[in-house]
């Protein structure tokens, strides 16, 4: 069976984005791959982080995970940081990047825009090696991520690849898998940007957690156009697409047959069909979180998950501190 591996880092509010962009495809796919789903802690802490606000949101997004549908009995959800494996991985990759290469990646571009350099953490800047390291350490052969992501996933390759020519076949090259039509959501205000937690706008974004009728009322008062017709077009019509997309991608109904569905209604009836979904969506989900939560669920799943994450993670590491020379 092939490999999957995926993270979400755990700051801020999961939103909607985060759901259709990635954790619906590592529901989606777990069924036919070796899933390995972590939380991407150490990632979290490039910028500063509360330190009860990520210990709160680590547990949440365990009980998120859960809550949509990953099977802990299949699927290992892990901790990244209890697994140091990633790390002394990570430095080896670092060794083996470019600060050419890392300078091209535009989500620290974007990052570090308007920053001044004594603001910028190093971890930041080198954080897609540490990516690479997640990925290439347990052979991953697929990666579902969201359009965002796609960069640093060619990264990893590109690094993989160097490091198999320089010491030998170590690691195998892994495809970036992006959903076609919920790679990216977008903000219900301005839907030529990314729906994302750090959002300044909340009527924009809708988080996994909120309110369901909060969100519906958000769907209600989404930007959309003056035209009136239920068509799938992004480049034209932004925001009726992106709900479109959300309506579609939580009914798991094609795009062609919502647009033939609502193809006599105006925006009002069509935003009130969107509406009730995710409330809907968001209720159901939340009632199986508050569930997870307040059992012992979640530590269960990630002790259970680290023993088999650290396992192949060994081995792997040995292998390249030998290759390395990093043994006696
Ligand atoms: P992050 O929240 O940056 O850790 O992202 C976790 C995953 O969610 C990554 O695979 C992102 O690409 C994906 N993601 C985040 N926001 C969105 C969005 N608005 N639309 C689609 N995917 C998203
Ligand atoms: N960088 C990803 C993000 O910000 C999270 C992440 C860390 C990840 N390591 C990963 C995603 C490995 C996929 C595979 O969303």
């Amino acid at each position: 069976m092939k490999r999957l591996l995926s993270g979400i880092k755990p700051t801020g509010e999961l939103t909607l984005g985060n759901y259709l962009g990635a954790i619906k495809q590592f529901v989606d796919m777990q069924k036919d791959y070796e899933s390995f789903i972590f939380v991407a802690n150490l990632h979290a802490i490039t910028v500063y982080n509360d330190k009860e606000e990520l210990l709160k949101r680590t547990r949440d997004l365990v009980a998120i995970y859960l809550a949509c549908g990953l099977d802990a009995e299949n699927t290992t959800i892990f901790l990244q940081s209890e697994n140091n494996y990633h790390t002394n991985l990570g430095w080896v990759l670092e060794c083996n990047a470019y600060v050419g290469e890392l300078n091209r990646m535009t989500q620290f571009k974007d990052k570090s825009k308007n920053k001044s350099e004594n603001a910028i953490t190093c971890g930041l800047y080198t954080y897609p090696t540490l990516m690479a390291a997640d990925i290439i350490l347990y052979d991953a052969d697929v990666v579902p991520v969201g359009i965002d992501q796609k960069q640093h996933v060619e990264l990893t390759r590109n690094i993989a690849e160097r490091f198999n020519k320089r010491y030998g076949q170590t690691f195998k090259i892994p495809e970036p898998i992006i959903s076609e039509i919920t790679q990216k959501i977008y903000d219900l205000q301005n839907p030529t940007k990314k729906m994302s937690k750090t959002e300044e706008n909340p009527k924009g974004c809708i988080t996994l957690l909120e309110n369901p009728a909060a969100a519906a009322k958000k769907i209600m008062g989404a930007v959309t156009d003056s035209d009136n017709k239920i068509k799938y077009d992004p480049e034209n019509k932004p925001g009726i697409s992106n709900l479109i997309t959300i309506y579609s991608a939580l009914t798991n109904v094609p795009i062609k047959d919502v647009e033939n569905k609502f193809k006599d209604s105006n925006y009002g009836t069509f935003k009130k069909a969107v509406a009730e979904v995710v409330s809907q969506f968001l209720t159901d989900l939340q009632a199986k979180y508050q569930e997870i939560i307040n059992s012992g669920k979640v530590d269960e799943v990630l002790d259970k998950g680290i023993k088999k994450a650290r396992e192949i993670a060994q081995a792997k590491v040995k292998e390249v501190y030998e290759k390395v020379g990093l043994s006696r």
